[in-house]
């Protein structure tokens, strides 16, 4: 028999669907890590997969697309939107009546009133021009108005997947900027953008994808994707077969500041408080106050503490504080994960190592550690599997996560 490596190089050559385009996300799996897993892991068609970390839900279109039932959890609304669409709709030509209708309501409306309708951004005259705040506004008020109820999620994610492209923040960008490129496009006014021509190329592409997804998945899955916590899952489902998951990095992805211009836009975010307390709730956060790491705090996690001992003592203190709250919020996750997954079920991780302020922090040795000694599963396998996409995570992200050269996976088993 091959081992997970293995079949997951030969999995790795196989065509990708292009549902997984529809919206983009930062850091996503690639998805022939679920896919390996479920072939491996969840091969009866009774077997249940959980990602508690779902993101824009690869783990479940790739259960969805082997038969498999799945549920998919993330503290992110914009992650749940994009699962839930990825994975729930089949009827093309339902969904091609209905951007009909929509663009046809949308060249209708004179966009009366549409600047009062824009919803909270920071910035907003930043980051589009007059006329593109205009037309999304009367792009997003028709969807509520033309389309019908079970078809505007839909739409809304299609919504979403324009807004990076007419805004003024660089799409090949991560993080939301107004690149030199872009300026240099726009004082030589070589930038066309056109809100309702991008959305509607972007809508068909997406119900073609969504058409052949609908046609390649056998029919019989369920799908459930909820907002949750990871660190308290909801109790009404155990005996998970498998779970596939990449967590957040240590403090080196801010997925609210790579996300939200969309988030703005689909009403995610509603104040610059809202904001700062959506970025708290993460795992992963940076996000503490000067009260909180000031003291040393102590996790009882031996290696933990080693790390972070070091970290408060060269002056780090709030780098003391993120690696241990964020080693402290995986042992909560750990123990749910044992909790839901069942005897001889499989877990399957993603991680990266960490470089802080010049501390390597080892995330899958310490997984690894913790998962066999507390929390009742033995190792299979362990092993780097190096970026193969994702170049942005290559470069130094902000003054404290360091480099991040190469990912690991972890298969483990529960005894
Ligand atoms: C690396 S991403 C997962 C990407 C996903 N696998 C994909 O392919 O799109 C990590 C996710 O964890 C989510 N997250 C962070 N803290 C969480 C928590 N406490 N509970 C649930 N999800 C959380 C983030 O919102 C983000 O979507």
């Amino acid at each position: 028999m091959r081992t997970f490596k293995q079949e997951l190089e030969l999995a790795k050559a196989e065509p990708r669907l292009r549902i997984h385009s529809f919206h983009r996300y930062f850091g996503k799996l690639i998805p022939a890590i679920p896919r390996t897993a479920v072939r491996l892991y969840a091969s009866s068609s009774k077997d249940v997969v959980l990602d508690p970390f779902c993101g824009s839900g690869t783990t479940l279109v790739e259960a969805k697309a082997l038969g498999r039932d799945c549920i998919g959890f993330d503290i992110n609304p914009l992650a749940v939107l994009v699962s839930r669409v990825k994975t729930s709709f089949h009827d093309d030509e339902m969904l091609n009546f209905q951007l009909g209708k929509l663009m046809y309501e949308a060249l209708r409306d004179n966009g009366k009133d549409a600047m009062a309708e824009a919803p909270f951004c920071v910035n907003r005259d930043h980051w589009y021009r007059d006329e593109v705040i205009r037309d999304l506004v009367v792009m997003k008020r028709n969807i509520e108005k033309a389309v019908d109820e079970p078809y505007r999620e839909f739409f809304r994610a299609c919504l979403s997947a324009t807004n990076r492209d007419v805004s003024n923040s660089d799409p090949k960008h991560v993080f939301p900027g107004y690149s030199k490129r872009l300026r240099k496009m726009d004082a030589n006014g070589k930038r066309v953008v056109d809100v309702f021509q991008t959305f509607e190329q972007k809508a068909k592409s997406r119900i073609r994808a969504a058409y052949e997804y609908a046609h390649y998945c056998p029919n019989s899955s369920d799908v459930r994707v909820e907002e949750s916590d990871a660190r308290s899952l909801p109790t009404d489902f155990e005996q998970v077969a498998l779970v596939v998951m990449n967590p957040p990095y240590i403090s080196s992805i801010r997925y609210l500041e790579s996300m939200k211009l969309e988030m703005y836009w689909l009403g995610m975010l509603e104040s610059t408080e809202h904001q700062s307390e959506m970025d708290k709730r993460g795992v992963g956060t940076e996000r503490y106050g000067i009260q909180e790491y000031r003291y040393y705090h102590r996790t009882g996690l031996p290696n933990v503490d080693e790390l972070t001992d070091r970290l408060f003592s060269q002056g780090e203190k709030k780098m003391a504080l993120t690696v241990a709250r964020y080693f402290e919020d995986m042992e909560r996750v750990f123990a749910e994960m044992a909790r839901v997954i069942r005897p001889k079920g499989h877990l399957v991780i993603k991680i990266s190592n960490s470089n802080v302020r010049k501390i390597s922090v080892p995330t899958a040795d310490l997984f690894a550690g913790s998962l066999t000694a507390r929390h009742g599963f033995n190792l299979l396998e362990q092993f780097d599997d190096p970026f193969v996409q994702s170049r942005s995570l290559l470069t130094k992200r902000n003054t404290y996560s360091g480099r991040m050269d190469s990912d690991f996976m972890l298969v483990l088993q529960k005894t």
